[in-house]
């Protein structure tokens, strides 16, 4: 049998073709476009996601035995707020998860709500990229829109409603509205309440593995699959990457170096960060996880190769960085605000320390060096959870970079894992598909049998101390700007 995972990414969405034994027969991307409307804004066309979805598709099975196709699924970029009227017309673009409008509803949540209450209902405080507080800004600054709404959705919802006609989601993506209680893995009342949210409007929670329909006949026939494919619920992307990576079970930890940057660990048991700086949320094998997300990673190595050098030969750019642990450069990755662990909005990137001599190979390495420096943060508030790390698994864009898995290595001073497949959450849409559809009794259970690793990236002694002592450094920056960034975005 095949099984198909669908990574509706923020760049383009990526189709995986796996088999009954985790071969990858076939991967596809296709991209559209991402709208900045406003500084700090960042919005989607939800029909470009299915038109794109449904091209890639037809183009990632073309070549294959389309009968043999029995289960479709999802890893979704988390927390984008798609919202459709009585006759499931999208109202307005969806809010995306890096979008930073919402700083007035995040301060009223978080400081008349009160952190402690919001922590209470849903096990995380309130975030910029939120959904709550989109829906709140909605209604405040689109009250027309607002009175349209009759269905909210999250960005692969939207996809797996247009499939399966089922109105859907997971417990793993619902965990990052703050209108779930994660810990019991279903709606938070109270949320809805202050946040205005009807309980109809919500789609019912699945957990991740589990079907929830089957293909729509129509599309069944424009794809020529099965009208038995399964739809299975499906993640949001990064617990959809630790299921494709393997990372489940207990105090497993992925890095996902994406357009977003993301430090996983997962956690049979439920567990709140005291700090309120990583997010608590409900795993897709079943169980929970912590995570610290940055808004800009391999997406600052994407704005300097693109726009600053203007190059496509990111490869060639690394191949001159050579002195490890040396730069008196740092960058400050925060180009779209910043989310883990400072919960700033207005944080803006910054390079700090160049000299006359400083040359470009010493810009791009800190650009590389200080999205992991930036991830560390939040690998610093896991460890004092008392989170014991020792390895890391690693997956997006960036982790086909052998120079960012070096530093990532050395700057955590941890192994780094990496798995055969570098796919991660199409690779876990794909697997958890295979459990819908009965091929396996547990995401567990795939996941030990499918998930191999091919390197091991080990960490130097000497590098990781040279590292360890620019981390301090750079760890002092954010701190002393924060108030120049409130001045500066004024
Ligand atoms: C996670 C998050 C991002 C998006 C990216 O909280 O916001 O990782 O899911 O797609």
């Amino acid at each position: 049998m095949y099984y198909i995972g669908i990574d509706l990414g923020t760049s383009a969405v990526k189709l995986l073709l796996m088999d009954s034994e985790g071969s990858i027969l076939n991967v596809v991307s296709k991209e559209y476009p991402l709208y900045f409307p406003n500084p700090g804004w960042s919005e989607q066309e939800p029909k470009d996601w299915y038109e794109q979805s449904i091209a890639g598709l037809k183009e990632l099975t073309a070549e294959f035995d389309k009968s043999k196709i029995a289960g479709i699924s999802f890893g979704g970029q988390m927390h984008g707020l798609v919202i459709l009227d009585k006759d499931d017309n999208v109202i307005r673009p969806a809010i995306l998860w890096n979008d930073g409008r919402t700083v007035k509803q995040v301060d009223y949540l978080n400081g008349e709500i009160g952190k402690d209450k919001l922590s209470e209902y849903t096990a995380n405080i309130a975030f910029a990229g939120f959904t709550a507080p989109k829906v709140l800004w909605v209604k405040e600054n689109e009250p027309d829109n607002f009175a349209r709404i009759s269905k909210m959705m999250l960005p692969k919802d939207y996809l797996a409603y247009r499939l399966s006609g089922v109105h859907c989601t997971d417990v793993s993506d619902a965990s990052g509205m703050l209108l779930f209680d994660v810990k019991n893995r279903t709606w938070s009342d109270k949320m809805c309440e202050i946040c205005s949210v009807k309980k109809e409007w919500l789609a019912k929670p699945f957990e991740s593995y589990e079907k929830v329909g089957t293909l729509l006949p129509e599309i069944a026939k424009e794809l020529g699959f099965p009208e038995t494919t399964v739809i299975a619920a499906g993640a949001g992307d990064n617990a959809a990457a630790a299921v494709g990576t393997g990372t489940v079970g207990d105090g497993a930890c992925n890095v996902s170096l994406g357009t977003s940057g993301t430090l996983f660990v997962s956690s049979k048991t439920f567990g709140v960060d005291k700090y309120n700086a990583l997010h608590s949320f409900c795993h897709a094998d079943g169980t929970f996880h912590l995570m610290g997300c940055m808004l800009s990673a391999a997406s600052c190595n994407k704005w300097w190769m693109d726009e600053i050098l203007k190059t496509k030969d990111y490869g060639g750019e690394q191949e001159g960085i050579t002195k490890l642990g040396e730069n008196h450069v740092f960058f400050l990755p925060y180009l779209m605000g910043e989310r883990s662990p400072h919960n700033d909005p207005a944080a803006r990137g910054t390079f700090v320390g160049m000299t006359m001599d400083t040359t470009r190979e010493e810009m791009t390495q800190a650009v590389l060096e200080g999205v992991a420096f930036a991830l560390r943060d939040s690998f610093e508030v896991a460890k004092s959870l008392g989170i014991k790390i020792e390895r890391t698994k690693i997956c997006g864009g960036g982790a086909k970079s052998p120079l960012w898995k070096k530093m990532i290595a050395n700057i955590f001073n941890v192994k780094v894992d990496v798995p055969v497949a570098e796919e991660g959450p199409a690779m876990g849409g794909a697997m958890l598909a295979a459990v819908a559809a009965g091929e396996f009794k547990s995401v567990e259970e795939i996941a030990t049998k499918f998930v191999k690793v091919k390197e091991t990236i080990e960490p130097d002694p000497e590098l990781a101390a040279k590292y360890e002592k620019r981390y301090q450094q750079f760890k002092e920056i954010y701190p002393a700007l924060k108030p120049v960034f409130q001045i500066i975005t004024k």
